[in-house]
C-alpha cells in the first residue's frame, strides 16, 4: 500500500490540510467493497451520508433513514476503512428533539459503529446549541449548510441556494456561526462558486464543497453519482467518472443469455469426483426414480 494510505486521517490533520493549502478528497461510501476502493484510492474523509436513502434503499428522499439504517451501514464502512476519517451522517429526527437525545444517538455512531465524527445539517440558532452539545461530548461535528436535503419538505425542491443577498448572507453567518459552536468542518452544497470561495476564505476551518465550485478547501460527492451506479436524474454539479450502470445490466444480460442457452457454468466453474467415485455413485446414492430433465 503507498505510504501516504499508511497514517490515518485525523481531524486535526484535516485543519492540517487547510493551513498547507492541501485539498481533502472526500466521497461517500454505504458498504464494505466500496469504502475498500474509496479508501484505498487515499480519500481523505469517507461520509456514510444519509444519501444512502435515496442511492441504495431506494427512498424518494433522505428523510425516511433511520439510524438503524445509518448504524447499520456505517458499520459495514468502518469494517473496511483503514485510512480514511468515517464520517457517519445524522438522519432527519435523530438531532431534532432534545439534547439528550441528540447526544445519545450521535455518540452510538462513535461508541457502535466506528466512526469517527458525525454530521449533522443546519445551522439555526436551536441546532448550534445542539452541536455544542457533541462538541461539548467530545464528538467531532461535520457542520453542512447551503442546500440542506433533509429540509426537502420545507423547501419544495432541490435547488441552488444563496443566489439572494439574504440567502448569501444567512449561508455565510451559518458556516461562521457553525465555526464558532466548535464544527471541524463545514459541507458547502449548492451554492455559487463566487459565494463558496468567500465562505471559504473568512473561515479557518476547512470547507467540503458539492456543487459549490473549486476554491473550496475540499471536494465531495456521492459514490454512485460519480461511478454512473444510478439510473435517475444526476445534478449538473456531478463529474460521472465512470457508467458502471451500463457495465454492471451488460455484465447481468450477458450472464442471463449464458444460463439460458447453457453456456454457464462451463466445466472450468464445476467441481468434480474422482472417476472412481463417480463410477460408484448411483450405488451410493441407491435407487430412485430419476425425473425427466438435463443430463
Ligand atoms: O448525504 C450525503 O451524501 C451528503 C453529501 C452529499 C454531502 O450529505
Amino acid at each position: 500500500m503507498a505510504e501516504e494510505t499508511a497514517t490515518r486521517i485525523t481531524v486535526p490533520a484535516l485543519l492540517a490540510k487547510k493551513r498547507n493549502g492541501e485539498r481533502i478528497t472526500a466521497l461517500t461510501a454505504y458498504d464494505f467493497p466500496a469504502a475498500r476502493v474509496v479508501d484505498e484510492a487515499g480519500v481523505d474523509l469517507v461520509l456514510v451520508g444519509d444519501s444512502l436513502g435515496m442511492v441504495v434503499l431506494g427512498y424518494e428522499n433522505t428523510v425516511p433513514v433511520t439510524m438503524e439504517e445509518m448504524l447499520h451501514h456505517t458499520r459495514a464502512v468502518t469494517r473496511a476503512v483503514r485510512r480514511a476519517l468515517v464520517v457517519g451522517d445524522m438522519p432527519y429526527f435523530s438531532f431534532h428533539l432534545s439534547r439528550d437525545e441528540t447526544v445519545r444517538n450521535a455518540s452510538r455512531f462513535l461508541k457502535e459503529a466506528g466512526a469517527s465524527a458525525v454530521k449533522v445539517e443546519g445551522a439555526g440558532a436551536k441546532r448550534l446549541k445542539l452541536i455544542e452539545a457533541l462538541v461539548e461530548a467530545e464528538i467531532p461535528v461535520l457542520g453542512h449548510v447551503g442546500l440542506t436535503p433533509q429540509s426537502i419538505h420545507h423547501l419544495g425542491r432541490f435547488k441552488v441556494r444563496g443566489k439572494s443577498r439574504e440567502e448569501a448572507r444567512r449561508i455565510l453567518d451559518g458556516a461562521l456561526s457553525l465555526e464558532k459552536a466548535g464544527v471541524f468542518a463545514v459541507v458547502l452544497e449548492c451554492v455559487p462558486r463566487e459565494l463558496a470561495r468567500e465562505v471559504t476564505a473568512r473561515l479557518r476551518v476547512p470547507t467540503i464543497g458539492i456543487g459549490a465550485g473549486p476554491h473550496c478547501d475540499g471536494q465531495i460527492l456521492v459514490f454512485h453519482d460519480l461511478t454512473g451506479f444510478t439510473t435517475g436524474y444526476l445534478p449538473k454539479f456531478v463529474k460521472k467518472y465512470l457508467d458502471l450502470q451500463d457495465l454492471l445490466s451488460r455484465a447481468v444480460g450477458d450472464y442471463v443469455r449464458d444460463v439460458r442457452r447453457g453456456a454457464f457454468p462451463e466445466d472450468a466453474h464445476s467441481f468434480h469426483l474422482p472417476p472412481e467415485d463417480c463410477r460408484a455413485l448411483p450405488s451410493w446414492l441407491g435407487a430412485g426414480r430419476k425425473r425427466k430433465g438435463r443430463a
